[in-house]
């Protein structure tokens, strides 16, 4: 059965734009998020405390969390790779909310954090309680989840161990990622249907990249399985810098545009965040990778 209303996770000014290769100001970062929480998106992923050296895109996220002009009733969670990260958290104004991200293959742990896959979850363990202590909410991201771009096929009972320790580390909410978009219905289903056997179903979310066009599919597959809190990116903006070949997340007006025609509720305006994906395209000078996007704004002109 389908839920009858869906969660909308918006990563696009974290996912998306940490993958640009030209550095967008700060002031557009600001108007996007601000935008986003005028169409009614309730969590909006505005950036990293990561290392800028890894990921420079990011190494503004304290001046966008200075600028950025709240809505109540929306969350703004940053992603949190280790303590050091965690203090610069602390130390930003109005962090309320941070992600922890672990993967399920060894190689790409390597490569996105420079440590295995243990090595990680203890990391992330340190980080958590830490931040829960300080009551900040805690969510987990698994990658990796369908396919490594190093690895190829990663095994299900992974992805189970990874998301099973975060969930009792203390995230509320575990997300998974096809990080390389590979993953295909069926397969969706499968890692869906044996995390929960670990972590309750309406505590996972979907954070599917749609490098090979499979996110809506596999979107309204593990719907069918229970997941009612979906990832999505405007404009389908996003990709991840160690993962290569990995195109953006699945676009938020897409998702929307399949939500709202199964008469699934979200609270998203679809016209306001039209807008937010339009701004944030001139600026970036591309057209969207959003197909409704395109659909709608060519009807407009
Ligand atoms: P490391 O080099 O092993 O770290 O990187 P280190 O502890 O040895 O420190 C090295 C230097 O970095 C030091 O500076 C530290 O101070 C600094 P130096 O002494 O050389 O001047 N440093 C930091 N600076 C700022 N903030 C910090 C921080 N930590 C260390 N937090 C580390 C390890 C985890 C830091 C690094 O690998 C890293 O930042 N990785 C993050 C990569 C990343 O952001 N990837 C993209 C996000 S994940 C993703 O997109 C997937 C997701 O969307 C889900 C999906 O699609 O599957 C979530
Ligand atoms: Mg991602």
């Amino acid at each position: 059965m389908l839920p009858g209303s869906v969660k909308l996770v918006e990563v696009g000014p974290r996912d998306g734009l940490q993958n640009e290769p030209k550095a967008v100001p700060t002031a557009t970062k600001v108007e996007l998020i601000e935008r986003l929480g005028a169409a009614g998106l309730s969590v909006i992923e505005a950036g990293s405390f990561v290392s800028p050296k890894w990921v420079p895109q990011m190494a503004d996220t304290a001046d966008v969390l200075a600028s950025v002009a709240r809505r109540p009733g929306v969350s703004y969670p940053v992603l949190v790779p280790n303590m050091k990260g965690l203090e610069a958290a602390l130390a930003a104004p109005g962090v309320e909310e941070i992600a922890v991200f672990g993967a399920a293959s060894e190689t790409f742990s390597q490569r996105n954090t420079n440590c295995s896959i243990d090595e990680g979850l203890a990391r992330m363990a340190e980080v958590t309680a830490a931040a829960r202590a300080r009551g900040l909410r805690v969510r987990g991201y698994v990658s990796c989840v369908l396919g490594c771009p190093y690895e190829g096929d990663v095994a299900t009972a992974v992805v189970t161990r990874v998301a099973d320790a975060m969930f009792n580390m203390g995230c509320y909410e575990i997300s998974l990622g096809d990080t390389i978009g590979t993953g295909t219905p069926l397969a969706a289903q499968s890692v869906v249907d044996a995390v929960s056997e670990r972590v309750p179903r309406d505590r996972l979310a979907a954070h599917f990249h749609d490098t090979y066009g499979q996110a809506l599919a596999n979107i309204l597959a593990v719907m069918e399985r229970g997941v009612g809190i979906v990832d999505s990116s405007v404009a389908g903006l996003g990709g991840c810098p160690y993962a290569k070949g990995a195109s953006g997340n699945v676009a938020t007006e897409d998702v929307l545009y399949m939500l709202n025609g199964m008469g699934i509720r979200t609270g998203v305006d679809m016209d306001a965040l039209l807008q937010a994906s339009a701004m944030i395209s001139q600026a970036l000078d591309r057209v969207p990778a959003s197909r409704v996007a395109r659909a709608l704004g060519a009807r407009k002109d």
